[in-house]
């Protein structure tokens, strides 16, 4: 039975119970802004559809979830016998990985989570259980740590009275809490540098105007909304001073997959001789790929454009191309905030330095 909002606080996603009967808890954002619904995630199909639809979106995010599914999979079996959580945790985490392609912070979550199982020697299933909640919680610990130490350093690059764009949602509903992006901004706020956000509605699937315009709303930030086709006006009127987006994946030389746009407004920034930045924490860096041109782009389906407001919008079977995601290539960042600091030039050896610090 899904939820209803009760007070003004949220909880993007987490963990409700104990290990052996508790569940996932999300916010539905597909039903963001006009309803603040959480549903309980008790079976891995469940966390595996919530991530597939964007119900839970956002790279950080859509890690934590995983982590919290991996444990229900691991369960799902029975736990008396320690063998059987294993095998039901290895197949939980191989289905949980073919949900979404492009967020890395996926597959780094799984791989956390099976390597918490192959580093827990042999004792027994529930306590092979709760060793998995654990790692599930860290996750979601260490992204609401990293989140914060994010948003200090990208502070430190704010001047008060600026104008930031932003595209689709790196906020409090794309990670643990806090955000990436908007961490940037809301940690500005608190040292009292206030700014002002124009929020790219962020096409098809309106990610920008249903998600980070009430997340900034209801945190005081003043939030201008715009088309995704207005930004180069809006910068050539000079009302833009920076840009700061999330990221899904990161390859090793810095090229930066991000929301499907994001290349489009890294263009138009140096073109205005606007800073790009972009925010994300070290869970997003994929060094094993030497550039974007390995990222997976994940192809979405032809109805979120051609019915995109809730009605169809487009002839019928008219061809489209939906790919979810876009690479802004290194040259077009300005800097990478991490919350080990912010990475800046950007090219492989300061990535490499800035992260193992
Ligand atoms: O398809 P989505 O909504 O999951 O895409 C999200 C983004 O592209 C975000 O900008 C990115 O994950 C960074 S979230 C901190």
């Amino acid at each position: 039975m899904p939820r209803r909002e009760e007070s003004a606080s949220y909880r993007t996603l987490g963990w409700v119970g104990d290990e052996q009967t508790g569940h996932l808890r999300l916010i539905d954002q597909t039903r963001l802004p006009t309803e603040f619904i959480e549903i309980d995630c008790r079976d891995v199909p469940t966390v595996w559809e919530a991530i597939k639809l964007l119900r839970v979106r956002g790279a950080p995010a859509i890690g934590v979830a995983a982590g919290y599914g991996a444990v229900i999979g691991a369960r799902s079996q029975g736990v008396k016998d320690e063998g059987t959580v294993r095998k039901a945790l290895a197949e939980a985490t191989a289905y949980l990985r073919t949900s979404r392609p492009t967020a890395v912070n996926l597959f780094w979550a799984l791989d956390r989570m099976d390597a918490a199982a192959a580093a827990t020697p042999p004792s027994n299933g529930p306590a092979l259980l709760k060793r998995l909640l654990h790692e599930a919680d860290a996750i979601a610990e260490e992204d609401r740590a990293m989140c914060r130490s994010i948003g200090k350093f990208g502070a430190e690059l704010v001047q008060a009275g600026e104008g930031i764009l932003t595209h689709c949602n790196a906020g409090g509903l794309a990670t643990a809490d806090y955000g990436t992006a908007l961490a940037v901004i809301f940690s500005a706020q608190e040292q009292g540098k206030h700014v002002h956000v124009f929020a790219d509605e962020t096409r098809p699937l309106l990610q920008g105007a249903r998600l980070t315009a009430w997340e900034l709303q209801r945190r005081g930030v003043p939030v201008t909304l715009i088309c995704d086709n207005m930004a180069a006006q809006v910068m050539k009127e000079r009302k833009i001073q920076k840009v700061v987006v999330g990221a899904d994946r990161i390859a090793a030389n810095g090229d930066a997959a991000n929301k499907i746009g994001t290349y489009g407004v890294a263009l138009l920034a140096k073109a205005h001789g606007i800073p790009f930045y972009v925010a994300a924490p070290s869970s997003t860096f994929d060094l094993s790929i030497a550039d974007g041109s390995a990222i997976p782009i994940e192809q979405r389906d032809p109805q979120e454009v051609t019915h995109g407001f809730g009605r169809q919008t487009a002839p019928a079977g008219v061809s489209v191309y939906n790919p979810a995601f876009d690479v802004t290539p290194a040259e077009l960042i300005s800097g990478i905030i991490t919350e080990k600091g912010v990475i800046r030039p950007v090219n492989a050896g300061t990535i490499r330095e800035v992260l193992a610090g």
